[in-house]
């Protein structure tokens, strides 16, 4: 499945994800500048913060506790399509999800 990651200078950047890898180890396998991942991806440091394109909100799977809890202490201010891309898992039903990039994740 494709993603597009849209910086906050408006730059889009599309790549090509694996099926059942998340956004987050997609970003980082393709260089993404403003995906920090430092967990790793296990739920713990919310440097992997994006805002969800309206159009996807819906689509995506519910977010976890973990995931919920991290987001208030995420750099960005949170809003209401605030997720964390190490969380969102790529199937082919996501095929061309926009993420948009937060100016930080520190
Ligand atoms: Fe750390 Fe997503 S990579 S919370």
């Amino acid at each position: 499945p494709s993603i597009t990651f849209v910086h906050p200078d408006g730059r889009a950047q599309r790549i090509d994800g694996g099926d059942g890898e998340s956004a987050m180890q997609a970003a980082t396998r393709h260089d993404v500048n403003g995906i920090l991942a430092e967990c790793g991806g296990n739920a713990m440091c919310a440097t992997c913060h994006v805002y969800v394109d309206e159009d996807w909100l819906a689509r995506l799977p519910a977010m976890g506790d973990d995931e919920d809890a991290l987001l208030d202490g995420a750099a960005a201010e949170r809003r209401a399509n605030s997720r964390l891309s190490c969380q969102i898992k790529l199937a082919a039903d996501l095929d061309g999800l926009v993420l948009n990039l937060p100016d930080r994740q520190l």
